[in-house]
């Protein structure tokens, strides 16, 4: 696969031939994600995870990803740990942890941040989120997600109306998720947000360029109507100037039951790339959505683990000998691990 060796730095890197080659891999990734069996083949293999930037599922599910293929993982969190903090150059500390890694996965606060550390890696580097840029591995596991959503309503890609909703300025998993969805023919789009955080319009002109029907609104309802999947996003108050401006805008847009039933289709899927902001003033999913079917938020974190195991495989060279390191598990493996 032309993923081997390669850096993943931005998903203009990607074309469709390689999305479907890496979904398959994560489809068989799938009994070694739920426990059902084990694989050792990335056994010796070390991964560095840089993450100078707050993650929770990013950073873990890496780690997660690569300890199920078999291999180590070796960590650094926040900038003011790091040599960074000392005036250490990206591409001195690249020329380091390259030393130490046989491929690293990084986040920064910083837009083009992790291209500018690749320069000086030694080994592959994949971008985990360089500040309000790109999110690469987000919106592949979020492309995957909407492939799987769309089957469970026995519907398929050409069938998707998506609604992406909240601060498509700064998000930048929207931003990402719209470079790839660039990649498809004729879908409808709503991209639905406060008129001062409207999507970039480089990110629009991809998806009209596209031949997709783009709407662009700026009322909640505007946007879940035609929508069999709504992407729900935080405003990301920590690119703001100020406090005071993010506070303006949160709880800005709250999808909850009552507008769900309200404007919704039966059914409609929600994603969320999380974290979810559910302090009182933000809200923007509530919680009364927990038992709501068509809430996805956590089938898609799940799926966050298949695809960059996928990505660990591809990248080393690795995805058509996973089988042949496998075997059982040894431990109950339970409840947690059944599909939700
Ligand atoms: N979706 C996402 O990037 O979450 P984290 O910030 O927790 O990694």
């Amino acid at each position: 696969m032309k993923l081997k060796g390669q850096h993943l730095l931005s998903v203009k890197d990607i074309n469709l031939d390689l999305i479907n080659e890496l979904f398959d891999v994560a489809d068989k990734m799938r009994p070694y994600a739920q426990r059902q069996k084990v694989t050792r083949v990335l056994e010796g293999a070390l991964l560095g995870n840089m993450f100078f930037e707050p993650s929770t599922r990013t950073r873990v599910s890496f780690g997660c990803a690569f300890n199920l293929l078999g291999g180590e993982v070796r960590e650094t969190t926040g900038l003011s740990n790091s040599a960074l903090a000392k005036g250490e150059s990206l591409f001195d500390t690249a020329q380091v942890l390259s030393g130490y890694s046989d491929i690293i996965a990084m986040r920064h606060p910083d837009a083009g941040s992790v291209a500018e550390f690749s320069q000086g890696s030694r080994v592959p580097v994949i971008n985990g989120g360089d500040g309000p840029n790109e999110h690469p591995t987000q919106a592949l596991l979020d492309l995957f997600t909407v492939h799987k959503e769309l089957a469970r309503l026995n519907k398929d890609i050409s069938d998707l109306s998506l609604t992406l909703l909240g601060d498509l300025k700064h998000g930048r998993t929207v931003h990402s998720l719209c470079q790839l969805l660039g990649l498809y023919k004729g879908l409808k789009i709503q991209l639905i947000s406060p008129q001062a955080l409207e999507m970039p319009s480089k990110y629009v002109d991809i998806l009209t360029n596209a031949g997709h029907e783009v709407v662009i609104g700026h009322k909640l309802e505007e946007g879940l109507p035609q929508a069999n999947i709504i992407y729900q996003t935080r405003i990301q108050e920590e690119r703001f100037a100020s406090q005071e401006e993010a506070n303006r805008y949160r709880g800005y847009f709250r999808l909850n039951k009552q507008v769900y039933s309200d404007h919704c289709q039966p059914g409609a899927v929600i994603m969320h790339p999380l974290p979810r902001d559910s302090r009182n003033e933000a809200n923007e999913l509530d919680n009364d959505l927990n038992a709501e079917p068509g809430l996805a938020i956590f089938r898609q974190t799940d799926n966050g683990i298949l695809v960059r195991m996928a990505l660990f495989a591809c990248i080393l060279g690795v995805e058509d000998q996973v089988a042949r390191y496998e075997r059982p598990v040894n431990w109950y493996a339970g409840l947690s691990n059944e599909p939700k």
